[in-house]
């Protein structure tokens, strides 16, 4: 742990004396708690990270638009654009990968959840749907289901780890609840939790925050604080030893998210990709969602604020938006990207902003909630690497059956539970109708993730059928053995 006097010193020299305020009022165990915690922070570096941060800040105002060109068609494959035989056989080759235990999902869990504003993590979350399942438990069993899959296809059923990335707030209730609940029967050695990094939050002046007398206000480092952690955590030793070759990096919030998604995962090998990104086609041009494109000969996401509206409308001859692959933070990186990205570029990541509203301590020791932002936190994101790839690819996907994020309260009507609830409904009477089945009108019917993964394997089941009222779908598993279907919601 570091001494306070070299603690004082460093704090002078970056003139952030003000976090030691409270020093003399503090007890002793509140003082070594405080210093436990000051030994967490790069005080050296506090300065610079926030210099560099205000930059970013200036150069978002600049538009982007001439630079900007679309990611050209051969890199760009679409679902919809492609034929059945060409799908399964990327189906086929990511299957064969996941049986061979070469594939992972790093799934992106240490956001704050401030805009959904539940006090536990997002993936404990449920829509309330009739099953009651939480994001994490239709995660997990998503990847049951394409064990499952890669079993039947190939004869042997492999293994996909499952990384679970956490922050100092989400990482020890996530933990619990997981074991709480068996894994959701996955094999808890294949469910392994690592925690991202935290960084200090700024007055717009560059003064650190205090949040309490003896503790700095600290912000998870965002998605792409990702890279860090894989090497602070020794991730990706981890991954070698398993001997894992891809990894499908998606975030938490996604109520459809096709986990360890075979197609996407074989397109991309297929194609010798070393980084991929899940795009769905904006809505309109006024979609706030980030694009992926070419920014001066390097991949990138544009931010909906870097474009101007002309460019936002621009179409091109089939009469498709230009720039209309919106960002869903879902991604292929083979571990050997993986590698190249944290041991030489991750120190280059671009530091994005954003201004909060964020509770401290004031001059008198009183802590004030402020109700207009106050302040900085400064995040990295995951899809900063594409400009490092040497071969990157795009699949573009349908929005209705892989994206439904859920990120706001219901007042908002947008990506909040019951659009979220309402998407996975509507997806699941799709797959039953597709089948064979009708849904009655007002009925709701929801396929639970162990019988089927993508609308697979449900005709014995529901051709011919009609579903008049509520109904879960349940793999034999699910119906016969009640261990494996009833897991406790919360702690
Ligand atoms: P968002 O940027 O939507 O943030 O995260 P959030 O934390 O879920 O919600 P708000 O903005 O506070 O309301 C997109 C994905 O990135 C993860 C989130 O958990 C989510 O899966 N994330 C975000 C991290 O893993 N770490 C972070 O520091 C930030």
């Amino acid at each position: 742990m570091i001494s306070l006097d070299a603690v004082k010193e460093l704090l002078e020299k970056t003139q952030q004396t003000q976090l030691l305020r409270f020093w003399d009022q503090l007890g002793d165990e509140e003082r070594s708690s405080f210093l436990a915690q000051l030994s967490t922070i790069n005080l050296k570096n506090v300065n610079e990270l926030f210099g560099k941060a205000r930059d970013t800040l200036r150069e978002n105002v600049v538009k982007l638009d001439s630079r900007m060109k679309p990611v050209p068609q051969e890199l760009f494959g679409a679902e919809q654009k492609t034929d059945d035989e060409e799908l399964d056989l990327f189906r086929g080759a990511g299957l064969e990968e996941i049986s061979k235990g070469s594939v992972a999902v790093l799934l992106l869990a240490g956001g704050e959840g401030t805009r959904l504003g539940v006090s536990y993590p997002k993936g404990m979350y449920s829509v309330d749907l009739p099953s009651g399942k939480t994001l994490f438990q239709m995660q997990a069993e998503r990847i049951r289901r394409i064990l499952t899959l890669a079993k039947e296809r190939t004869g042997k059923k492999g293994r996909v780890c499952w990384y679970i990335m956490t922050s100092g707030r989400t990482n020890r209730i996530t933990r619990k609840y997981l074991e709480a609940n068996d894994y959701f029967g996955l094999d808890e050695n294949d469910v392994v939790l690592f925690q991202q990094g935290l960084l200090p939050c700024f007055d717009f002046e560059g003064k650190i925050l205090l949040a309490e007398r003896n503790s700095v206000a600290l912000a998870p480092d965002g998605n792409g604080g990702i890279y860090r952690a894989l090497d602070d955590n020794r991730i990706l030793e981890d991954m070698e030893r398993r001997g894992i070759k891809y990894v499908h990096i998606h975030s938490v919030d996604n109520i459809l998210v096709k986990v360890a998604d075979p197609v996407f995962i074989g397109y991309c090998i297929k194609k010798q990709a070393d980084c991929g990104a899940k795009v769905v086609s904006k809505n309109g041009p006024n979609e706030a969602v980030g694009v992926v494109c070419k920014v001066d000969d390097r991949f990138q996401v544009v931010e909906y604020s870097e474009i101007t509206e002309e460019t936002a409308k621009l179409r091109d001859s089939a009469g498709n938006l230009t720039f209309r692959a919106g960002n869903i933070c879902n991604h292929f990186f083979t571990t050997e990207f993986l590698r190249r990205i944290v041991k030489q570029y991750e120190p280059e990541l671009k530091l994005h902003v954003a201004k909060k509203k964020i509770p401290y301590v004031d001059e008198s020791g009183d802590t004030i909630v402020p109700s207009a932002p106050n302040g900085i936190k400064i995040e990295k994101f995951v899809f900063d690497v594409f400009q490092f790839t040497n071969k990157f690819v795009i699949w573009e996907v349908p929005r209705f059956t892989e994206f439904s994020p859920l990120k706001n309260i219901d007042s908002v009507g947008k990506d909040c539970p019951s659009t979220a609830r309402r998407d996975l409904l509507h997806l699941h009477k799709y797959y039953v109708e597709k089948a064979g089945g009708s849904v009655g009108e007002d009925v709701e019917v929801e396929i639970s993730p162990l019988l089927s993964y993508a609308g697979e394997n449900l005709q014995t089941i529901v051709k011919g059928k009609s579903f008049n009222s509520s109904t879960v779908i349940k793999s034999d598993d699910e119906c016969n053995n009640t261990a494996n279907g009833h897991f406790k919601h919360s702690l």
